[in-house]
C-alpha cells in the first residue's frame, strides 16, 4: 500500500488534538508545539486547557465535550475561521473501565461507545469536507485516531474498551482507503501500555509500560515518516502506530535495549552510551569497531545515508548474560528504488554487569538481503547464483 505523505515539517502546521489536556494526547502537543506547530488542544476539561495555553505560547483551547456533536461542529468551525485549514486533526480522547461479563454495566458500555467511538465519528463529521478541499488544493490534511492493542483482539476486563478501539481500527483503515489516494493522509495508533491517568488505576504489572514521553516522540516519528495504515508501534509498528510496544522479553534489561533500538532516531544516536559500554565491541559485515564514539559514527553513516531507517525486533533469546535477536532493517534508499527495503538479520549481544551491551555481533547475509536490492550488482549477484545452482 502507498504511504501516507509524510510530515517532514511542524511550523505553521496547525493540529488540533482532541484529549489534549492529559496523557498521551497532552504530551503528544507538547511536542509538536516544541516543533513548531500551532497546536489547538481539546478535551473537557477547560482550566487544564488554559493552564496548557499559558505554557505553551500560541497554542489555542476550545474546551468541548467530543460527545456533543454540534460542539465538535462549532469547534471545528471556530478553528478554521481562525486560521482557515487544519494541518492535522487527532482524535485521542478516551474512556477506559474494567469490565468483565459478570458485572456488565450497560451505561458504562455505552459510555464506552460514546467517547471512544461515537466522539471520533463527531470529528470525522466535522473536518472531513474540510481535509478534502485542502488535499484538492495540494495542502497538507492529516487525521489520525488514538485506537489501542486492546483493539486487536479480546483482552480480559476489556469487555466495553476493546470493541471500541476495534472499531476504531477498521474506521481508519477503512477511512484510508478512501482518502489516502485523494491526498488526506490518515493514521491510526494503538498504544501498548503508557504511564497515563488512564492507566493508573491498573492493579495488574503493565508490560512494557512507556512514559507519555516515549509514546508521544513515537507517534510524532510515525507522522514524520508516513507510514502506510495500519501504524502500529507497540508503540512501537505503522505511522507508527504504537504495536510496537510489545513485550519482547521478560527480561528488563533486553526489553530495553529492544525499545531503545525500535525507537532509534537520529537525535538518539548521542545517547547509545546508555545501552552501551564506553569500550564495546560492535561488529557487523561492514564494520568492527571499539568504544562508544566509534559506534555512534556507524549509525550516524546509517541515518546520513538512508532515508527512514528502522528496526523491527521480532525474538529475543536470553541465557545469563548471552542474547541473540533476530531483526528486520526496514529503510529506504536515497537513489534507485524508493520502495521501502528490509533486510533479515541476528544479532549476538553480550551484557555487561550493568545490562548495557559489551559485545554486538550482527549476522546478515549481505550478498541475498542487500547487494541484490542494489541494481547493477544485484543483477550480477542474482546471474552468479543461478549459475552456481545450475
Ligand atoms: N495509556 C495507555 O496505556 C493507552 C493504551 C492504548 C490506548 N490508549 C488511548 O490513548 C488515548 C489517550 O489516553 P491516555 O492514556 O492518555 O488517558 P488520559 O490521560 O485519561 O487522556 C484521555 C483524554 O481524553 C479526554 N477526554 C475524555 N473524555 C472526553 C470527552 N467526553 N470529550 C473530550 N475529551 C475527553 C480527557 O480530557 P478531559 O477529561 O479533560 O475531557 C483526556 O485529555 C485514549 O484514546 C486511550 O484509549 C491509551
Amino acid at each position: 500500500m502507498p504511504l501516507n505523505p509524510p510530515i517532514r515539517d511542524w511550523k505553521g502546521r496547525v493540529v488540533w488534538m482532541v484529549g489534549a489536556s492529559t496523557g498521551i494526547g497532552r504530551a503528544t502537543a507538547e511536542r509538536l508545539h516544541a516543533a513548531g506547530a500551532t497546536v489547538v488542544a481539546s478535551a473537557r476539561n477547560a482550566q487544564i486547557l488554559d493552564e496548557f495555553v499559558k505554557r505553551h505560547p500560541g497554542s489555542e483551547a476550545i474546551a468541548l465535550d467530543a460527545t456533543d456533536r454540534e460542539a465538535m461542529r462549532g469547534a471545528a468551525a471556530q478553528l478554521v475561521a481562525r486560521h482557515g485549514r487544519i494541518g492535522l486533526a487527532c482524535y485521542c480522547a478516551g474512556h477506559y473501565r474494567a469490565m468483565r461479563a459478570t458485572d456488565f454495566d450497560l451505561d458504562d458500555a455505552l459510555r464506552h461507545q460514546q467517547v471512544n467511538y461515537v466522539g471520533a465519528l463527531h470529528l470525522l463529521d466535522a473536518v472531513l469536507p474540510q481535509l478534502i478541499v485542502q488535499a484538492k488544493r495540494g495542502e497538507p490534511a492529516h487525521l489520525s485516531l488514538v485506537s489501542s492493542v486492546a483493539g486487536y483482539r479480546g483482552l480480559p476486563k476489556s469487555l466495553a474498551y476493546g470493541p471500541t478501539k476495534a472499531a476504531l481500527i477498521n474506521l481508519a483503515e477503512t477511512l484510508y482507503l478512501d482518502l489516502q489516494p485523494l491526498g488526506v493522509g490518515v493514521s491510526v495508533i494503538n498504544p501498548g501500555f503508557v504511564e497515563t491517568p488512564l492507566t493508573a488505576q491498573n492493579e495488574f504489572t503493565m508490560p512494557a509500560l512507556i512514559s507519555t514521553d516515549r509514546a508521544a516522540a513515537e507517534i510524532v516519528r510515525g507522522w514524520e515518516r508516513g507510514h502506510e495504515l495500519p501504524q502500529r508501534w507497540p508503540v512501537l509498528r505503522g505511522g507508527a502506530p504504537l504495536d510496537r510496544v510489545v513485550t519482547k522479553t521478560t527480561d528488563a534489561r533486553v526489553q530495553r535495549i529492544v525499545e531503545r533500538f525500535e525507537a532509534l532516531a537520529a537525535a538518539d544516536v548521542a545517547r547509545l552510551g546508555e545501552i552501551y559500554t564506553p569500550d564495546a565491541r560492535f561488529k557487523d559485515p561492514f564494520n568492527e569497531v571499539r568504544g562508544v564514539p566509534a559506534i555512534e559514527r556507524i549509525f550516524d553513516h546509517m541515518f546520513a545515508t538512508l532515508d527512514g531507517p528502522r528496526f523491527v525486533i521480532h525474538d529475543a533469546v536470553v541465557q545469563g548474560d548471552q542474547c541473540f535477536l533476530t531483526w528486520d532493517f526496514l529503510f529506504r534508499m536515497r537513489r534507485y528504488d524508493r520502495r521501502e527495503q528490509r533486510v533479515r538479520g541476528a544479532s549476538h549481544l553480550v551484557l555487561a554487569a550493568d545490562g548495557r551491551i559489551a559485545v554486538h555481533r550482527d549476522y546478515w547475509d549481505v550478498a541475498e538481503e542487500l547487494y541484490e536490492k542494489l541494481p547493477v550488482v544485484g543483477s550480477l549477484m542474482r546471474w552468479l547464483k543461478r549459475r552456481a545452482g545450475s
